[in-house]
């Protein structure tokens, strides 16, 4: 197939033979626009935890790309992925974040719609519109495919996506499977919400950087943050010893990747005794069979494409969109209640003083996003693309029974990097059958 000039175009800003990416995707906005169309309006995206929605008329309200949804179980016992704009003048239908309903009226004029988004109540349907509106038709913007995997609801708005599960593939199911598999995990309320003035991408290609903690979070080590016995394994001292530490990354089909440490017996030495730490899960038949035995032992972190991190602790975090230069940082906290209460509640304090608006580790990070993003507008700074070459080259894959091919090697930027090769063939495909047949498939060495 032909590729227009503009699509050729996203392939050349993210550069395979150098590992550089074209700092333009950060900046401008005719790229942005492009991405709410051709990743987040195409991709699976995270919605809702089925926790958040047990029973019908339960909802949630999200984001896909800058569209608001809402996620209402309908009386089928069914999520629904609605997006919340009114038909006739574009108000919202509902104002709540979350809550429960049994239809959703607009206060503007009284159009009335039932769980499934159906149009089912018009103020004056018979005095006014003479019942020439035809309702059928006029019923709310609905996502085109909802489907759940292990609690976790996504919904895409494009009826040309492939199932959940193809879009996933291996890497996507083992991200997932890396909390999911923890036991009856529920959404602790409250979900944490706060921007930081930086590019989504910035955001998320962090979750893969195990170069910066030494560093950036040098201040939390100092201020009595136990980073030395945290799961990622890293030394906060400023010295470079953890670097060479083992790490495993894993990459998937359409831009999903896992990167970080793994569990070894000086991994495990680091976290024993770390308060909230409890890794009993990973004794799981259940959770060994299906996360294989390179997942069990994974202490890194999962993206899946393009915005939902997998915490290594027990959270989950999306990087909602807001403009080039904005993104809403959303926080969800998942824990067994079944759990004996104080490790529950340790837990739940562990993961609020790690990252969240009042998160040690997250102030640190948003404060290089923010001046990262800051670095992209300038005109002359524009012409000199990133580096994300550390580790190219380098790094043996293994290809064994009963898990995706991995990378082992020290701290590098393999996942980084892969996130934005994804984002080139998103971008770069006008279809979902385009970026079927063109992706790049994941690689089988790093030369
Ligand atoms: Fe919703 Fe008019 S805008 S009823
Ligand atoms: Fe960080």
């Amino acid at each position: 197939m032909t590729i227009a000039y503009r699509d050729e175009e996203m392939l050349r800003m993210v550069d395979p033979a150098t590992g550089t990416v074209d700092r333009r995707m950060f900046a401008e906005q005719d790229l942005y626009e492009l991405e709410l169309e051709r990743i987040f309006a195409r991709a699976w995206n995270f919605i809702a935890h089925d926790s958040q929605i047990p029973n019908p008329g339960d909802f949630f309200m999200t984001f896909i790309g800058e569209d608001r949804v809402i996620c209402v179980r309908d009386n089928d016992g069914n999520p629904q992925v609605l997006v919340n704009t009114c038909r006739h003048r574009g108000n919202a239908i509902c104002r709540a974040e979350e809550g429960h309903a049994t239809s959703f009226m607009c206060t503007y004029h009284g159009w009335t719609y039932d769980l499934k988004g159906a149009l089912v109540g018009v103020p004056g349907f018979k005095e006014v519109y003479h019942e020439e509106l035809d309702r059928e038709n006029w019923g709310l913007i609905k996502a085109a495919q909802v489907e759940t995997y292990k609690g976790f609801v996504f919904a895409t708005m494009d009826p040309a996506a492939p199932t959940l599960g193809e879009f996933l593939g291996g890497v996507g199911r083992m991200g997932l499977d890396l909390i999911a598999e923890r036991g009856d995990i529920q959404v602790v309320p409250g979900i944490q919400k706060y921007t930081i003035p930086c590019n989504w991408k910035l955001a998320v290609d962090n979750v893969y950087d195990y170069y910066h903690p030494q560093l950036s979070h040098a201040s939390s080590t100092m201020s009595g943050y136990g980073f030395r016995r945290n799961a990622t394994g890293n030394v906060a001292t400023g010295d470079s010893s953890g670097l060479m530490r083992d790490h495993m990354v894993l990459l998937g089909d359409y831009g999903h990747g896992i990167g970080g440490p793994f569990s070894t017996p000086e991994t495990d030495a680091a976290i024993a005794g770390n308060p909230g730490q409890d890794d009993s899960w990973r004794e799981r038949p259940e959770a060994q069979k299906a996360l294989g035995p390179a997942g069990i032992k994974s202490r890194g972190h999962p993206n899946i494409f393009p915005n939902l991190w997998v915490g290594s602790g027990p959270q989950v975090s999306l990087r909602h969109p807001k403009g080039p230069g904005i993104t809403e940082i959303w926080w969800f906290t998942l824990i067994d209640p079944s759990k004996e209460a104080e490790l529950y509640n340790t837990q739940k304090s562990r993961a609020n003083h790690t990252f969240g608006p009042a998160g040690m580790l997250e102030q640190d990070d948003g404060e290089n996003w923010g001046q990262s993003t800051r670095g992209m507008v300038g005109n002359v700074a524009q012409k000199f693309p990133l580096h994300y070459a550390m580790g190219k080259g380098h790094g043996e894959i293994i290809d064994d029974e009963g898990s995706p091919p991995r990378i082992e090697t020290h701290v590098n930027e393999h996942a980084q990097f892969w996130f934005y090769r994804g984002w080139a063939d998103w971008m770069a495909a006008p279809t979902w059958d385009d970026l079927r047949a063109n992706r790049t498939p994941p690689p089988k060495d790093y030369a």
